[in-house]
């Protein structure tokens, strides 16, 4: 039986202050947790675009399931790109607790409303790429997400969890193909690092704009969604990258790439960011091309959907029968 007390706890008078001693005490904001709209709004923002981007991601890589060189790549990648639309569910499952449904967040993505990370608008012309994504995009994704994993919010943290295990399994095969490659004829090693040099800089500029350009990341951040700054993070994804660079034989393209001893980071050259912002409005390689991709899917499992709800329903009348 429920106490008053427990009652009182429950609906307390000042639910914006048990909201902030929950984040200040880094403990979790549930689904039935009072927290002010703009939490929420933000958490069904972040959530929804990162299932989007896992689902869209599908799409650069499922190119290639066919046309993997050999059965043991076919399984991998199909396996991967599996995972990445687990990772989607799982992710469209956490913002649902957020009060958003499942079909409103699709249409805001086939209705072109939606963002989803603008790197998966970039073409996989060889199988190369299969190594660049799985090295640079996945690698970008872990840096990102492995802070994700103590979210303030219970569900989108729990989720990430298992999505970071497979994440660096992605990261690992990514870098096993690149390597493989650059054993390879000098035609292979030539195409290992055309890929690096392609994907290179979109993967720094998944991590968004300069912390000084970037007017939201400061509340993330004291509500504990985002641990650290996009800058941060951008470095830690480079000082990653350096010495897998040197072991896999490639060269990042960077001339202006290195260590500064004085500064205490890694001194790069300027990202192109109103290339990042083009792409971002919807102007990039295959922006039209992967949405409308989306658009067909979703209208071919219709029926898939349908099947499955009408089966639901008799199932539920059997059970009431019973
Ligand atoms: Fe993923
Ligand atoms: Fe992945």
């Amino acid at each position: 039986m429920t106490s008053t007390a427990d009652l009182a706890i429950a609906q307390g008078p000042d639910d914006q202050e048990r909201f902030d001693e929950l984040i200040a005490h880094e403990q979790r904001i549930e689904p039935r947790d009072w927290m002010p709209e703009a939490y929420r709004k933000t958490l069904i923002r972040q959530i929804s675009q990162h299932a989007h981007s896992e689902i869209i991601g599908m799409q650069p890589e499922g190119n290639w399931i066919t046309r993997a060189p050999s059965l043991k790549r076919k399984a991998i990648l199909m396996a991967k790109v599996q995972d990445e639309a687990g990772h989607g569910l799982y992710l469209y499952s956490a913002a649902q607790t957020l009060g958003i449904t499942r079909e409103e967040m699709m249409q805001q993505l086939i209705s072109g409303k939606a963002k989803y990370s603008s790197i998966f608008n970039y073409p996989t012309p060889t199988w190369a790429d299969m190594g660049a994504i799985g090295w640079l995009v996945d690698g970008a994704a872990i840096c990102n997400q492995v802070p994700l994993c103590r979210a303030s919010y219970g569900p989108y943290g729990r989720a990430m969890v298992r999505i970071c295990k497979e994440e660096s399994f992605h990261q690992r095969q990514g870098f096993e193909i690149l390597l493989t490659l650059m054993q390879g004829t000098a035609e292979q090693r030539e195409m290992a690092q055309d890929a690096v040099n392609r994907w290179y800089w979109p993967s720094l500029a998944m991590f968004g704009p300069p912390d000084d350009q970037s007017p939201n990341s400061a509340q993330s951040m004291a509500w504990k969604i985002k641990r650290f700054s996009n800058d941060e993070l951008r470095q830690r994804f480079v000082g990653m990258l350096v010495p897998q660079a040197e072991i896999l034989g490639v060269t990042l393209p960077d001339p202006e790439l290195r260590w500064d001893e004085e500064a205490g980071r890694w001194h790069m050259g300027e990202i192109d960011w109103d290339e990042f912002y083009e792409v971002l409005r919807g102007n990039g390689p295959c922006n039209a091309e992967r949405l409308e991709r989306r658009r067909t899917a979703h209208e071919e499992g219709a029926w898939v959907r349908e099947a499955a709800a009408e089966y639901a329903r008799r199932r539920a009348r059997r059970a009431e029968a019973a």
